[in-house]
């Protein structure tokens, strides 16, 4: 039961397994291995073996992809820094000292460069706790990071990942100062969530040196790092930050620059289908449920209430800009609602759920009628959704965009995406992927269960690629 418990519902293989050496141990050793042998035969044949063997070789691909690039850089990354000291900032400066690179922490005043230190304290002291690293390791890991109020020194960093605020100004403003005091081969980086590349390098010098390094929160923990290329970005600039990204133990994935680059920007059609279902009736605690059990590691109400709300509705607004013929909002979302009525999500416990903090102090999501009172009045009567109806109003948005992304060359490949949405998104492993959960069940079947929504939203509307290949029976992979 605790295997079963801790593999999931889609993961065969740990109970089996288990059974397998129970049958077998009752037996003989030719008996207990014809058990094995068939168990094994049986599971081979799973999707979710097949899936998880598939994303085994797109791994690797992913892996060797990183290297050629970080065979390339001409110099090394050994000295970096990091600016803004907030949640990103702090998480970064962690995981760069934890793997051996000194990085400078810079912060425009002492409270938040104290916030960065304490986060990344508080990381090591988790390590140290588990068994996982010593005090003496630990001491000289958070030695490595340099607290830095003024540039004093930065003209020896190699490589600096801009983490202010979110607010193009702002950003625009701190990489022309840290330009003009870094040597002429350092490398800029902005870990910006959805402001383009190519605004950001507009009043650079060297915009050939400048790109995107975009980690996921928390730092320490997601494996992905998208590195956006823009259109002046020069491939030693990509080079540089792809080695830094697997110095750090990262996921490297290249990506052209585009309004939510790779993963945001098929995230939030995720959400949009999602606000499409409550404004007609869902419930999101169901939608919630669905999900989950299809494999998400949250549903989408949770999963708002991580990213919380004011930053879900902020960067809805500059994808509805970015893509405005298919992501402009038509509606007032659920999202929005609860935003202005001042609940931002797990951030202030107040979101779709309410948050009560456990005897650890982690957030534990509470059901509250609140924010069904708060919707109450911009969705239609509550009504029932089957699973399936669930599944593909949630999932159709986010493939074919992410489709829509492989045609556009912002990913050059569907296994690099399928990767992307694995290690920045937890969308399920035994799915393989989007590319591969949509070659599974074949484009033309995709495109079926797409029609019945064509007149919801032009999210739902599949490519003239995506009909052209179903009718030449090509598959993605
Ligand atoms: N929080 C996330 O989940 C997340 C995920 C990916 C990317 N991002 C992006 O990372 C960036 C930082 O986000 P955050 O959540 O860490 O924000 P935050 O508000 O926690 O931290 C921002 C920090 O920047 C500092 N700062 C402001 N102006 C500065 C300046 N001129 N020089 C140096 N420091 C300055 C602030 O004092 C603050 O400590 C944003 O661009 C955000 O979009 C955030």
């Amino acid at each position: 039961m605790f295997v079963g418990a801790q593999a999931g519902r889609n993961y065969p293989a740990p109970v089996s397994a288990i059974k397998a050496m129970q049958e077998g141990a009752k037996l003989g050793r030719d008996d207990a291995q014809k058990i094995e042998a068939n168990t094994f035969i049986k599971l081979a044949q799973t999707s979710a073996a097949r899936n998880l063997v598939g994303l085994f070789l797109s791994d690797q691909y992913i892996a060797k992809k990183s290297k050629h690039w970080e065979k390339q850089a001409e110099l090394p990354v050994k000295r970096t820094a990091v600016l803004g000291a907030g949640i990103m900032g702090g998480g970064i400066a962690y995981q760069s000292a934890s793997r051996g690179v000194p990085i400078k922490m810079k912060d425009i005043n002492q409270k938040g460069i104290d916030q960065g230190l304490a986060e990344a304290a508080k990381l090591m002291t988790k390590r140290v706790e588990s068994g996982k690293a010593t005090a003496a390791s630990m001491a000289e890991i958070l030695n490595r990071i340099e607290p830095a109020l003024t540039y004093d020194g930065f003209a020896e960093v190699d490589l600096v990942v801009e983490a202010v605020v979110e607010n193009p100004a702002v950003k625009k403003v701190v990489l022309a100062e840290v330009e003009s005091t870094v040597k002429p081969a350092t490398i800029l980086c902005s870990n910006t969530s959805t402001i383009s590349i190519d605004a950001l390098a507009e009043n650079l010098a060297r915009p050939e040196n400048f790109c995107g390094m975009h980690f996921f929160n928390p730092v320490h923990a997601m494996p992905l790092v998208e590195i956006i290329r823009g259109k002046k970005t020069s491939d030693q600039a990509i080079a540089r930050t792809v080695a830094y990204a697997n110095a750090l133990g990262k996921k490297p994935v290249v990506v052209n620059n585009c309004p939510g680059f790779l993963v945001n920007r098929v995230l939030f059609p995720y959400f949009a289908g999602f606000s499409m279902l409550l404004r007609d009736g869902a419930d999101f605690q169901a939608v919630d449920k669905v999900m989950e059990r299809w494999g998400w590691p949250m549903g989408p109400a949770y999963l708002l209430d991580v990213v919380g709300l004011d930053t879900a509705v902020h960067a809805q607004g500059v994808m509805a800009e970015g893509f405005p013929q298919r992501m402009v909002k038509t509606f007032k979302p659920a999202p929005d609602v609860l935003y202005e009525a001042g609940r931002l999500g797990q951030k202030n416990g107040l979101g779709f759920y309410n948050y009560e903090k456990d005897k650890k102090g982690k957030p534990v999501k509470v059901p509250t009628r609140d924010s069904y009172d708060l919707l109450a009045s911009h969705v239609a009567p509550a009504k029932e959704f089957s699973d399936d109806e669930i599944i593909a109003r949630m999932m159709i948005p986010l493939a074919t965009e992410l489709v829509r992304c492989l045609e556009e060359q912002i990913v050059a490949s569907p296994a690099e995406a399928d990767m992307a949405l694995i290690y920045g998104l937890g969308f399920p492993p035994f799915r393989g992927g989007v590319f591969r959960w949509i070659d599974e069940q074949g484009l033309n079947r995709f495109i079926v269960s797409a029609l019945p929504f064509a007149d919801l939203s032009p999210l739902y509307q599949v490519t003239e690629d995506m009909q052209q290949r179903a009718k030449e029976g090509k598959t993605y992979y």
